[in-house]
């Protein structure tokens, strides 16, 4: 599916991925305009619910940006985001989807290079495995 553009769900940070995003459009750096962005207080905010509603609403990926590890500002939200996202990938394996359609990163404020590179990598591997599918059924953007 070659005209296939994917929605990219990302719950930034606001401490790190928030502002290397900002960097990012500050500094002009292009990357795909698949992506909506989600502030967030800190990672540790997202959960499991919120994360498959994301698919649910008719993302097609999701990823989560966090502060480096060892440097979350509310100790380890990061920690517990890496925890959720892992979770999720097992269910979204048991729902029969690709685990690989939701991810974990961290980053720095100063990294908005990285954050462009972040979601040209999210944009191709979601082009690649295509819209999303639960048990052979598309998502609701889809029908
Ligand atoms: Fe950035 Fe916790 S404050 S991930």
């Amino acid at each position: 599916m070659s005209d296939f553009e994917p929605k990219i769900v990302a719950y930034c940070c606001n401490f790190c991925a928030f502002a290397a995003a900002d960097l990012a459009g500050a500094m002009r750096v292009q990357y795909p305009p698949n992506v909506r962005i989600i502030l967030l207080p800190c990672t540790g905010k997202v959960d499991a619910i919120l994360l498959m509603k994301a698919f649910e609403d008719g993302a097609d990926g999701v990823f989560v940006a966090g502060c480096m590890e060892g440097e979350c500002h509310f100790v380890e939200g990061n920690l517990r985001a890496k925890k959720k996202v892992a979770y999720v990938k097992r269910l979204l394996e048991e729902v029969g989807t690709d685990p690989q359609r939701i991810e974990m990163f961290n980053l720095s404020s100063a990294m908005g290079g990285r954050f462009a590179e972040i979601v040209e990598e999210m944009t191709k591997r979601i082009k690649e495995l295509g819209p999303v599918e639960v048990d052979g059924e598309r998502g609701p953007e889809e029908k």
